[in-house]
């Protein structure tokens, strides 16, 4: 047996660590003795309604215990970081050796722990509107686990990137990740006076997006992947279609992306990008995963900027 993180009705965020069977790898599977986990706002969401039982979690990091018996993949005893579909959060998991990547020397596990889900996001958001170096990218949400990511994968990118906070608290906090143009704003509206934007990654919803939607320039992408504010939206129709701008709204799910190409991809992109400096996380909270409860708690309650990292011990 081992011990992992399942739903259980009754606990604080239906979240609770229990005994369940050891993991039964396919051949193509690698078992990975998981270090670190970190906590994403969508599967915190989930788990709140999930069946009892269902194992939880997608982003993990550890070391190889056994390597996936056809070859491929990382060996046994390397450091490495995979995403699953659910179930990540777990002394061990059985992990298809695609959706892993070998940890550089220079990555912590806790670090590394952050990208699967945050990172791939807003790498994968950011290509959506590939073509656009140099241009003006807005991202909502930027105090978050993606936005921070996209501001500096946008940067990297060579674009004027502007960031919506709702908090002018996390001013400083996007300051030290770089970020120069920086609109607090509860609804957005305030990022029109820095636009038009060739590119928005949006994940705040409601009025945020209907005033972003807006603010997309000629051919400009809107990049939809969260609602973090839990609103509906209404966008003006008549104004979207009728301003000759051939703007695009284009919906992103990072699981769709990844039926579409390895997770190791992306992953191994952006651990070069961590390796060299030029991308960090942000982690705010690091505690034991037995505190699951509570993380995942305060990581819904907005108490937590960036990203929250738990670490297995045995
Ligand atoms: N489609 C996908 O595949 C995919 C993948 C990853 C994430 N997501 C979704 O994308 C969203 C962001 O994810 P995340 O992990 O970055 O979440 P997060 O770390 O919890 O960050 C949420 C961000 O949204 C802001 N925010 C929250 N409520 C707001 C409101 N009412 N008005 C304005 N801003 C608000 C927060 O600002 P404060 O810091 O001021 O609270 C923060 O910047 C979530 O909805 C998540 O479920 C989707």
């Amino acid at each position: 047996m081992i011990r992992a993180v399942v739903a259980k009705p009754g606990t604080p965020g239906n979240l609770a660590i229990e005994n369940v069977a050891a993991p039964q790898p396919g051949p193509h599977m690698a078992v990975v003795r998981v270090e670190t986990i970190s906590l994403n706002q969508g599967e915190v969401k989930l788990a709140a309604r999930a069946e009892p039982g269902k194992r939880i979690g997608w982003d993990l990091a550890g070391t190889v215990a056994r390597a996936a018996a056809d070859g491929t993949g990382p060996r046994e005893g390397e450091r490495v970081v995979g995403i699953l579909p659910g179930g990540a959060w777990a002394e061990e998991v059985a992990v298809p050796s695609h959706a892993l990547a070998v940890l550089p020397k220079e990555v912590s596990a806790a670090e590394a722990s952050t990208l699967p889900v945050a990172g791939l996001t807003a790498l994968y958001a950011l290509e959506k509107g590939s073509g656009l170096l140099a241009r003006n990218v807005l991202v909502t949400g930027a105090s978050g686990g993606v936005g921070l990511f996209a501001c500096q994968l946008a940067a990297l990118c060579g674009a004027r990137v502007v960031a919506l906070i709702r908090q002018e608290r996390h001013e400083a906090l996007m300051r030290e990740f770089g970020v120069r143009h920086i609109i607090a704003s509860e609804d957005g509206s305030a990022a029109a006076k820095l636009g038009p934007y060739r590119l928005v990654l949006e994940s705040v919803g409601g009025a945020v997006l209907g005033n972003a939607v807006d603010m997309l320039g000629p051919d400009g992408v809107c990049v939809v992947f969260g609602s973090s504010s839990g609103q509906d939206t209404s966008v003006n129709a008549r104004q979207f279609y009728s301003s000759g701008r051939s703007a695009r709204i284009h919906g992103l799910n990072v699981f769709g992306e990844l039926a579409r190409e390895h997770a190791s991809i992306g992953l191994d992109r952006l651990l070069r990008l961590m390796a060299e400096r030029h991308l960090r996380a942000h982690i705010s909270v690091e505690a034991p995963w037995e505190d699951i409860a509570r993380v995942g708690q305060d990581l819904m309650a907005r108490r937590i900027p960036g990203k929250a990292v738990l670490h297995i011990r045995r």
